[in-house]
């Protein structure tokens, strides 16, 4: 089903087409966080990808959570975009021989990811609240302020990945 398929008709069809694009995504990202994992170096962002990665396995849990609680099959739709992201990143990696950069990169590539799944839990909770579903809303929001705070902690360590390169 594309996003302008005609199967599309209300609101209701509309968040559960953008739940099942998000469903994918995180499925996606929980199968390409152990390589990213595998490449980095630097052991803070080592670290931080693994607990993000166990977070991210949450994060399937509680959209299937929504699913259920929407009474709306819980099935993943393709996400492209999500898909051109890894696919990027890792086209990008491979390409990247110093430790540190490759670093950079994956740091980069990371906060893609996180701004992607920041987009479209903001979406989907906007949503859920138009269609009366504060509660489908709530679930919605665990994920979408683990994102954030994800992605901060990617700028952190980014930030000190580029004062330790002055500094030597
Ligand atoms: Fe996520
Ligand atoms: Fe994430």
């Amino acid at each position: 089903m594309g996003l302008f398929s005609r199967d599309i008709k209300t609101m209701d069809d509309l968040f559960v087409h953008m739940l099942r694009d998000i469903y994918y995504a995180e499925k996606q990202i929980v199968k390409a966080l152990p390589k990213m994992i595998e490449k980095a170096t630097n052991p803070q962002l080592k670290q931080g990808l693994e607990m993000h990665l166990r977070e991210t396995e949450g994060h399937v849990k509680r959209v299937e959570q929504v699913f259920e609680m929407h009474g709306a099959e819980a099935k993943a739709v393709d996400c492209p975009a999500m898909d051109g992201i890894i696919k990027e990143a890792n086209e990008l990696a491979s390409e990247v021989d110093d430790k540190q950069v490759l670093d950079a990169a994956i740091i980069a590539a990371a906060q893609a990811v996180e701004h992607y799944e920041i987009t479209r839990y903001g979406t989907l909770m906007a949503w859920a609240n138009e269609l009366g579903r504060s509660d489908c809303a709530a679930v919605l929001k665990e994920n979408l302020d683990e994102e954030k705070a994800a992605d901060e902690k990617l700028t952190g360590i980014a930030e000190e990945r580029v004062n330790m390169a002055a500094a030597e």
